[in-house]
């Protein structure tokens, strides 16, 4: 990835199209949101794109516009939406039975979410076992730009192969119908290929191999992912970074959750939960960096389990168990129950990408896209570098590029000149 200092950015000119590969509860929860937004009912929570600010120059110069304002980001009155799903139900129809939005809501949004008809989908059985849809394939809005956006089921663990290397064997592996391409990297090619921005919201492989990436530095265009950062995730990524920063120890860290949507089925199936759960166990060794800190976080117990309980629906309970140790090897512990909504959480994330992507793209940011990690669970990084997982560097991270893209100072927070 590479961004000039103050780069020229091409203006948001005309629609925008956001194109979501699955039309499930965050792809729905998603779209009735910015809709409901639209029509002036809502408000845009949890979004940073919309509610955030960015301070500019020293302290004493009050200058701190909203994000929105700061950069020519897409208005969200010129978004618009297209999707793919196996099942052939309208955004309307399907909002509802993923049940996270009130039906009164949605009836406010209605004509919008009932115009949404999924195309047929890139799909196979033994990628995601516990679906079995219709709308398969056998391939009007008029939009300015396009960026497209996985938010589709959790796919079967994959590993990389020989033949994700280069763009010339990955072809080759998709005429021979090979079965390490799996669906999701049919889309990003496809996205790639067609000049549109990729962004994967769930933890499978997909753009993180080498062809793909390569194939979107060659067509100029940013990708990021990976899985969305929401929930339990997200509570790690906000309390080890505290723990560590007081040298506080830890001797385990056990995690449960009972979901019941769709999501929770499908990761009900041991293939698809070692997907995510590769992602989810990472996050507290890199944060927390044993190897530099043996005598407080050496050898430490993670446990994360998933349990699909359908009475819950979408509103996931997450427990989180923390042993930690203070002064004198003292034991203590945090415990934390989370009811948390989790397309909720998810929702303002797409929204935040496919503004963020669609800005990339127009500033000639080109390949992985690093300062996105705020936003995944397993961020994508240069090649042979760890990621970084602390959300509070994160969003310096993601602030400073919004800075440096614009020209202006980054800001360190040293702040001896108000001492002189
Ligand atoms: N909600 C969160 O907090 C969160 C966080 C991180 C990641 N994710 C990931 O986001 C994804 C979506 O989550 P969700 O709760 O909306 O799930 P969901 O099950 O409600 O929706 C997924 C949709 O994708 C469709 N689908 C499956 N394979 C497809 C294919 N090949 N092409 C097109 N459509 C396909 C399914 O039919 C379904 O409608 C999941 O992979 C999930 O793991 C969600």
């Amino acid at each position: 990835m590479t961004v000039a200092k103050g780069a020229e950015i091409a203006p948001a000119k005309g629609k925008l199209g956001v194109l979501l590969v699955g039309l499930g509860a965050v792809s729905t929860t998603f779209i009735a949101g910015v809709e409901a937004i639209k029509a002036g009912i809502a408000e845009p929570i949890g979004s940073l794109t919309q509610m955030g600010t960015i301070r500019l120059g020293k302290r004493t110069d009050n200058r701190v516009p909203l994000i929105k304002d700061f950069l020519p980001l897409a208005n969200l009155k010129d978004l618009v939406f297209g999707a793919w799903d196996i099942f052939p139900d309208s955004a309307y129809e399907a909002a509802v039975n993923a049940g996270v939005l009130e039906t009164s809501l949605l009836a406010k949004v209605k004509t919008p979410l009932q115009k949404i008809k999924p195309m047929k989908a890139v799909f196979e059985q033994n990628y995601v076992k516990r679906l079995h849809g219709d709308n398969v394939k056998t391939g009007k809005n008029k939009c300015a730009r396009l960026v497209m956006i996985w938010a589709a089921s959790t796919e079967i663990f994959l590993k990389e192969r020989p033949v994700h290397k280069t763009i010339a064997s990955f072809e080759q592996a998709m005429r021979d119908d090979h079965k390490a391409i799996a669906p999701s990297m049919i889309y990003a090619y496809a996205a790639l290929k067609s000049g549109v921005p990729f962004a994967n919201g769930a933890p499978n492989l997909t753009v993180d191999i080498p062809a793909l990436r390569l194939l979107a530095e060659k067509n100029n265009l940013p990708v990021c992912g990976k899985d969305f950062k929401t929930g339990q995730t997200l509570m790690k990524t906000i309390i080890a970074p505290g723990l560590k920063s007081r040298m506080l120890g830890l001797h385990g860290w056990y995690s449960t959750n009972i979901l019941g949507n769709r999501d929770g089925e499908v990761l009900d199936d041991p293939d698809s939960f070692k997907t995510k759960e590769e992602s989810k166990l990472s996050v507290l060794e890199y944060i927390l960096q044993p190897e530099v800190y043996p005598r407080l976080y050496r050898d430490f117990s993670h446990v994360v389990r998933i349990n699909y309980y359908p009475p819950r629906g979408d509103n996931k309970e997450g427990w989180d168990n923390i042993d930690i140790f203070g002064w004198l090897g003292y034991p203590m512990q945090i415990k934390i129950d989370f009811l948390c909504r989790d397309s909720i959480l998810a929702a303002p994330i797409v929204l935040d990408l496919a503004l963020f992507l669609d800005l990339a793209q127009r500033a000639r940011m080109k390949g992985v896209q690093e300062w996105l990690s705020f936003y995944f669970k397993s961020p994508q990084t240069a090649p042979r570098l760890y990621p970084e997982h602390d959300i509070f560097i994160q969003l310096m991270k993601l602030k400073n590029t919004l800075r440096h893209l614009r020209g202006e100072d980054l800001i360190t927070h040293l702040g001896l000149e108000y001492y002189d």
